[in-house]
């Protein structure tokens, strides 16, 4: 198994762990080190429970080619030393992109895991990403039916797909009551209910500088009416200091600018927000999961189910709709949302039955 990123290591640990189960299956995880702090990397594999990692090949930052080349020529050094049977990768980030090519020129089959995502939008650098991994995979593991649709319309073969449901919300499921627990609003003054929780990181949000200076002042006003709490990711807190517009948030009244967090107390944040603004991938599923209201700061979405049943609302950066969706959220106008199929915290066995099957063929 490959990991690399934040977003993979909830996805991977509840597979990995059920794979450790079966006696017949020997697992090993590759650490490539696209994320390297301790808020980004370490503390994930603490608090999910995941063991140090078999290798870590420390590859750091870099443009999308030095960091996809630095991966894939440390993989496919630690492909051809142990020769796995299969690679599995999850989820969309150079890591996952970078795995799957190293293991392809190396004739070993890989397992896809939230495949056919599609936001139909090349500009975003996760799209290559899942277009190149998918067509690369052999075995296709989905989270909501868009993605089967996607699949099938590409031309994958239909005994590669396999609808299993989405292991972020395993993950969100074994440890939500001790996220509940941990009241971690308390620690930034807040009360349960009583705040915004904002998370921003993609480029096409932050590298701007327009952009960010026109959202950092939607988050402003919003501050006036609502407590809001900015765990700011690296890339984001580079880029408003690079711009000068840390004082845009409204200084020590406004926007409540904190670290990155763990996986634990950031989903304590997430349960009892009044509102998520965000434009990540994965808290558009797990505010849907949560039933948190999900002002998503994108004009499009590879994960329509979080929109169509789900909590989410594609408002994109715009400032004044940005607040008019937020004053929306605050006063109690927002949809409801349902739980997807097979979100249901048993996608990890899902997937490791079929990994078991695969297995059992050859
Ligand atoms: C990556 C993924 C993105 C995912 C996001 C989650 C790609 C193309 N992008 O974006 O899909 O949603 O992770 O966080 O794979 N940095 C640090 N410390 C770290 C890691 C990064 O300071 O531990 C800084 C560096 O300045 C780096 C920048 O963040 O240049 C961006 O990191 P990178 O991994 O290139 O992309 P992300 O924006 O994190």
């Amino acid at each position: 198994m490959v990991v690399g990123a934040r977003p993979n290591f909830m996805k991977a640990a509840p597979i990995y762990k059920e794979l450790r189960l079966r006696p017949s299956v020997e697992v090993e995880l590759l650490h490539t080190g696209q994320h390297y702090d301790r808020g980004m990397s370490d503390i994930f594999f603490d608090e999910l429970g995941l063991p140090r990692p078999d290798l870590c090949l420390g590859v750091g930052s870099g443009s999308h080619a030095e960091q996809t080349a630095a991966v894939m020529v440390g993989l496919e050094r630690a492909f051809v030393e142990r020769r796995p049977d299969l690679v599995v990768v999850v989820g969309d980030v150079n890591s996952t992109m970078a795995g799957a090519l190293a293991a392809a020129k190396l004739c070993i089959p890989i397992a896809h895991v939230e495949a056919g995502l599609r936001s139909f939008d090349r500009t975003m650098p996760e799209e290559v990403n899942r277009v190149v991994t998918d067509s690369l995979s052999s075995l296709l593991f989905t989270t909501e039916e868009s993605a089967n649709a996607n699949l099938r319309r590409e031309g994958h073969p239909e005994e590669r797909v396999h609808f299993v449901g989405n292991v972020m919300i395993d993950t969100l499921v074994e440890h939500r009551a001790r996220a509940v627990a941990l009241e971690a609003w308390r620690r930034f003054g807040l009360a349960a209910g009583g705040y915004a929780l904002v998370t921003l990181h993609r480029p096409s949000n932050v590298d701007d500088r327009e952009t960010l200076a026109g959202i950092a002042g939607a988050l402003r006003e919003l501050a006036r009416e609502l407590p809001v709490v900015f765990p700011a990711h690296p890339r984001t807190a580079k880029r408003l200091e690079e711009f000068a517009l840390a004082g845009a948030l409204g200084g020590p009244a406004g926007v409540r600018t904190i670290e990155p967090l763990g996986y634990l107390e950031f989903l304590s944040l997430m349960t009892s927000a009044r509102m998520v603004l965000t434009d990540s991938g994965g808290m558009q599923d797990e505010t849907t999961a949560l039933g948190v209201p999900c002002i998503t700061l994108r004009t499009n979405t590879e994960r329509p189910v979080t929109v169509q049943m789900g909590t989410s609302e594609l408002v994109g950066s715009e400032p004044s709709r940005i607040l008019a969706a937020a004053r929306r959220a605050l006063s109690g106008d927002w949809k409801r949302g349902r739980t997807p199929p097979l979100w249901d915290g048993r996608s990890a066995p899902r997937i490791a039955a079929v990994l078991a099957g695969w297995a059992g063929r050859g």
